[in-house]
């Protein structure tokens, strides 16, 4: 079987993107039965824009497990891990910093954009997160991984370290992965400008929807949401520069399972103040119940703890032989 890889940072709490962007369409491709899905909370990457306290990358952590299994992951079906907790990943990065050049990661825009002006004072770390993103996805052999559209560069260069290893090498070991980039919400903006990027890193907490966020705070921040004078339109053509609609839309359709033109076929000539209490509604239906379970399972980090030991295991038997024959390749002795 054909086998899923996607990850997820522990830097902050998860966001509606988040969820509507990866999350969601990780539970779709589990519950499929299509492929096998190994689905990981990226600790190692989460260090990179800086270092955090390690109480609260534990927390996150955590946390980021819960939301994953209250959200329908099910340690059953998927393996469900900790990066941390499975070292062939690391093993196989310090690979791919040998395969990748400066120049590919120069040119990532997620590089440009978070080390800004001041490149020279930001981490090694950072510089070499794709590398060890690509080994996530290729410890694994895995062809297929769901993200948001913010990562299709990510995955590109992946491609190209996979290609670039089998050439050197003259083998045919890594396979070329697709970006899985699908659904009405691939893309999920700031409330308060839709323009930006909804982000757990925006300072304004309004601008997100938290997973964490209660009944009432989702209903407000939809409320307050940034809009436009107009009713939407019936036809997806005219949310061309509405950026504002447009997301609000998207959202809508993702959280109801739609497309936007059926999401459209419903709520066109709808006037924001009808709109909005009903994505708010549609929202808090769907989301509530999430934030409840994540806080119910919350209580037992035990069991997490434990989870994620038993999907590390499982995890290895796959890691384990592919380090051993990547080594054998490369020409380590010993393999
Ligand atoms: P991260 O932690 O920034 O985001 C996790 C996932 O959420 C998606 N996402 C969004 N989707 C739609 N709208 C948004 N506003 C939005 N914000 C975030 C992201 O596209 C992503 O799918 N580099 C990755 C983590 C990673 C990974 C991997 C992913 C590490 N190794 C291997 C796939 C495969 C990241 O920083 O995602």
């Amino acid at each position: 079987t054909p086998r899923v890889f996607s990850g997820i940072q522990p830097s902050g709490g998860l966001t509606l993107g988040n969820y509507l962007g990866a999350i969601k369409r990780f539970v779709d491709m589990q519950d499929q039965g299509d492929f096998q899905t190994v689905y990981c909370m990226v600790d190692l990457h989460a260090i990179t824009a800086k270092l955090l306290d390690p109480a609260t990358l534990r927390h996150n952590t955590r946390e980021l497990a819960a939301g994953f299994i209250a959200s329908g992951i099910s340690p059953e079906k998927s393996i469900l891990i900790n990066q941390s907790q499975v070292p062939e990943h690391a093993q196989l990065a310090w690979i791919f910093n040998c395969v990748a050049r400066m120049g590919w990661m120069g040119r990532m825009t997620q590089w440009k954009d978070k080390s800004g002006k001041n490149a020279e004072a930001a981490s090694l770390g950072l510089f070499a997160y794709p590398a060890l993103m690509a080994a996530d996805i290729l410890i694994y052999h895995a062809t297929h991984v769901p993200v948001g559209e913010d990562q299709k560069q990510h995955l590109e260069l992946t491609r190209d370290i996979a290609a670039k290893f089998n050439h050197d090498y003259g083998v045919d070991f890594f396979p070329i992965t697709e970006p899985v980039i699908e659904g009405a919400a691939t893309r999920v903006m700031s409330l308060r400008d839709g323009s930006k990027k909804m982000s757990k890193s925006d300072p304004s907490d309004a601008s997100r929807i938290n997973m964490t966020d209660d009944a009432d705070t989702i209903a407000k921040k939809i409320r307050k949401a940034k809009t436009d004078p107009d009713a939407l339109p019936s036809e997806v053509d005219g949310l061309k520069d509405r950026p504002d609609a447009r997301n609000l839309v998207n959202i809508y359709a993702a959280l109801n399972e739609q497309t936007v033109e059926q999401a459209l076929a419903d709520v066109g000539g709808q006037q924001f103040g009808t709109f909005k209490p009903a994505l708010a509604e549609l929202a808090v239906a769907k989301l509530a119940p999430i934030s409840t379970e994540m806080a119910r399972l919350m209580n037992d980090p035990a069991e997490i703890d434990r989870l994620l030991a038993k999907g590390a295991l499982q995890a290895r038997e796959i890691t384990e032989p592919v380090l051993k024959k990547t080594y054998e390749i490369v020409g380590m002795v010993g393999f």
